[in-house]
C-alpha cells in the first residue's frame, strides 16, 4: 500500500515536471494583424531580428523554431 501512494506520487511529479516545461512561462504571440498566418520563420526575424522594429534581446534563446516555445492560437502546430 505504501509502495502504491508512492508510486501514484511519483508519476503525479513527473506529470507536473512535464506541464512546467511545455511551454506556459513563455510570452504568447500576440494575436494581431502582424502575427497571423505567418509561415516562415525568418518573416519573424524581419521584424525581431537584430535592427527591426522589435529585437530579441541579446540573451534570447535560439533564434528559430519560435512556435516550439511561443504559442499561438491559429498557427500552434506548425512545425
Ligand atoms: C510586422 C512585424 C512583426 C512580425 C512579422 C512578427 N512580429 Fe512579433 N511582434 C511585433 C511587435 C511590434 C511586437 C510588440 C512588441 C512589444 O510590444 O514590445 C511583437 C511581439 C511579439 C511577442 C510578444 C513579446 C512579449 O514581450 O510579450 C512574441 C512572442 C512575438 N512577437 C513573436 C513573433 C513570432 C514567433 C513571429 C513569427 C511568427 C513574429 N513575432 C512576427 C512585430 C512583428
Ligand atoms: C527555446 C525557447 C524559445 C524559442 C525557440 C524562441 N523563444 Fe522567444 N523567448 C523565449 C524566452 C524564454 C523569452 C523571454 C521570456 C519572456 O519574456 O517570455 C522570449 C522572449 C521573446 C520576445 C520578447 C522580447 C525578448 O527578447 O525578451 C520575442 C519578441 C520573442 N521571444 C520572439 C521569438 C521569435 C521571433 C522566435 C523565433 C525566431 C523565438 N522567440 C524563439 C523563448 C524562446
Amino acid at each position: 500500500m505504501k509502495s502504491t501512494i508512492g508510486f501514484i506520487l511519483f508519476v503525479l511529479a513527473v506529470l507536473g515536471l512535464l506541464y512546467s516545461v511545455s511551454g506556459k512561462k513563455y510570452s504568447r504571440v500576440p494575436d494581431d494583424a502582424a502575427h497571423k498566418g505567418i509561415t516562415d520563420y525568418a518573416v519573424c526575424m524581419g521584424c525581431h531580428g537584430p535592427d527591426r522594429q522589435s529585437p530579441l534581446k541579446a540573451e534570447h534563446p535560439p533564434k528559430y523554431e519560435c512556435f516550439k516555445c511561443h504559442k499561438t492560437k491559429r498557427i500552434r502546430d506548425m512545425k
